[in-house]
């Protein structure tokens, strides 16, 4: 286990920077996930934790301790990257002990701790096999394995599950998440999936063009998204975004009308971004209404898509709700919206 922080992170590729200033402190055996768009920077981010991109401003510590100038064996940690490269010609066996082989590590104690992490990762009747005769999770499993068996102090996942099926990404995550809680190491996990990001996280970081956009529990990021960009990244179907004004202290206007809103005191002319989960917005009352255009059928619930005002809406109804387009009356619930300003995105009041 290990303390890990970033102090001022910057990366330039020759003139375009793409990290900027990113300070963060991962606590000890804590399981963090960088979330964030393809281009945001989180591989880059990861590289330079481990050591395999040097940073252009800034430092970096693990436990205590600046690793700027450390080379990548000398830090502890060991990854695990997108496409496996997993040695064709060897073993699983081999391919999991190669790091205690270049090491110098004597065979009987390589075999020992070999058996020992196949055991954690249910490979041990795999052994003998090669990676063309492995499913794309038991691959997946070797890579892993060869990670652990140098007992790190800090685990680096680079989108490791994205190769997989959606039925066994959703079954490696709970292993991932079972693991670290055996393990205990630090771990660092990066992907663009929000749903592996929630369920996977203690702390979620969300990343936006090189910069962090928030730092939280997944609960915490789900219910006060600090902007606007965040909201609508989390969540699925993402967060309702609407552009009004505020015309008093209890309504806002689009498109020419009026909606019922608490707006939370903000100023009275103020144009705004309003936010509100598809879950979120009360129906059968009727200080709004919208023309459901079309009705999005998911078994346990239905998405009702229409537009407010000119802005495309979603709600989200139960089963035994509005199985037809029509005219659907709804509330803002004053306690479930969200506020962001027009221009930076940033979240207003509370
Ligand atoms: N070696 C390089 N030279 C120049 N630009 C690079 C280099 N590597 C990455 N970049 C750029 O840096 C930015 C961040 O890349 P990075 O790989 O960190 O993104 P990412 O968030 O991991 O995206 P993805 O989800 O697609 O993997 C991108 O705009 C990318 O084009
Ligand atoms: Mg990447």
């Amino acid at each position: 286990m290990a303390d890990i922080a970033l102090r001022g992170v910057r990366k330039f590729y020759g003139k375009v920077q793409v990290t900027h200033d990113v300070s963060l402190d991962f606590a000890s055996g804590s399981f963090v996930v960088i979330l964030g768009p393809s281009g945001c920077g989180k591989s880059t981010l990861l590289r330079m934790v481990a050591g395999l991109e040097e940073i252009s401003g800034g430092e970096i510590s693990i436990d205590g301790r600046v690793v700027n100038d450390l080379e990548p064996r000398e830090r502890g940690c060991a990854m695990v990257f997108q496409n496996y490269a997993l040695y064709p010609h060897m073993s699983v066996a081999e391919n999991i002990g190669y790091a205690l082989k270049v090491a110098g590590v004597a065979k009987h104690e390589r075999a020992t701790r070999i058996a020992k992490v196949a055991e954690t990762l249910g490979l041990a009747e795999y052994l003998d096999r090669k990676p063309g005769q492995l499913s794309g999770g038991q691959r997946q499993r070797v890579a892993m394995g060869r990670a652990m068996i140098r007992e790190p102090k800090v685990f680096l996942f680079d989108e490791p599950l994205s190769n997989l099926d959606a039925k066994l990404r959703v079954q490696m995550r709970i292993e991932i998440r079972k693991l670290h809680n055996r393990l205990g190491a630090t771990s660092i996990f990066v992907t663009h999936d929000q749903v592996e990001a929630m369920t996977l996280a203690d702390t979620l970081v969300v990343m936006n063009a090189g910069h962090v956009e928030q730092v939280g529990t997944p609960s915490d990021v789900y219910r006060h998204p600090a902007s606007r960009f965040v909201a609508g990244f989390i969540g699925s179907p993402p967060m309702n975004l609407i552009p009004v004004r505020v015309v008093s202290d209890s309504e806002v206007e689009l498109g020419g009308a009026r909606l019922q809103a608490g707006v939370h005191g903000l100023p009275v002319g103020q144009k705004v971004t309003l936010g509100i989960r598809p879950e979120d917005v009360a129906i059968g009352q009727g200080g709004c209404a919208m023309d459901v255009e079309f009705v999005e059928e998911l078994g346990a619930s239905r998405l009702l898509h229409g537009k407010l005002g000119g802005a495309e809406m979603v709600v989200q109804v139960g089963a035994s709700e509005m199985a037809a387009p029509g005219t659907l009356a709804f509330d803002l619930p004053p306690s479930s919206l969200h506020f962001f300003d027009i221009d930076s995105g940033k979240r207003l009041g509370e």
